[in-house]
């Protein structure tokens, strides 16, 4: 598969799983962290369908497109590893982490803290929306929308 197929059909799995997700979520309180604001489509989105929520963008560096960027106080530079931990507590409805890299030796050392940090900033019930693989003790994988193919996107609930 062409790298132009595998980035549309990411893009594809992104949208089709935000969109599968947004009546748990609407259905319960906490704001909603973006973890990878990047050019900023998927926060784009994300304020779409939660137009009331706070939702809390986090980036090593700012490249969003002007109109998709969070005002300052919900955008978060820096390594978000290090940024975030002030979040911790702060029982997010829903965490979407897109920080893979496609290089496996890079996205190991992500996944030596990703899984615990998402878990930290998420209320019990709430959902995460990940381009990684995570595991964890109290996330129970969900399954995907019809559209997606197992693998591409991974999607959880915080059990307890
Ligand atoms: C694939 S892009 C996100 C794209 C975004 N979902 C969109 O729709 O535009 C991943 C972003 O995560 C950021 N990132 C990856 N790992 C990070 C880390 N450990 N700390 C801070 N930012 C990180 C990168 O700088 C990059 O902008």
């Amino acid at each position: 598969m062409s790298r132009l197929d595998s980035f549309i059909r990411r893009m594809t799995a992104q949208r089709d799983i935000l969109n599968h997700i947004c009546e748990n979520v609407k259905d319960m309180e906490g704001p909603v962290i973006e973890l990878g604001l990047g050019n900023g489509r998927t926060y784009d989105h994300l304020r779409e369908r939660f137009p009331e929520r706070r939702i809390i963008a986090f980036d090593r560096a700012l490249g969003a497109h002007k109109s998709s960027t969070p005002p300052p106080e919900n955008l978060i530079i820096g390594e978000i590893r290090e940024t975030a931990q002030r979040f911790i507590g702060i029982d997010a409805a829903l965490v979407h982490a897109d920080i893979g890299t496609g290089y496996d030796e890079k996205d190991a050392v992500t996944l030596t803290w990703l899984p615990d940090l998402a878990v930290a900033l998420l209320a019990p019930g709430g959902i995460i929306a990940s381009g990684l693989e995570l595991q964890h003790s109290v996330l129970e994988q969900l399954p995907l929308p019809a559209s997606v193919k197992p693998g591409r996107y991974f999607l959880y609930r915080r059990i307890v």
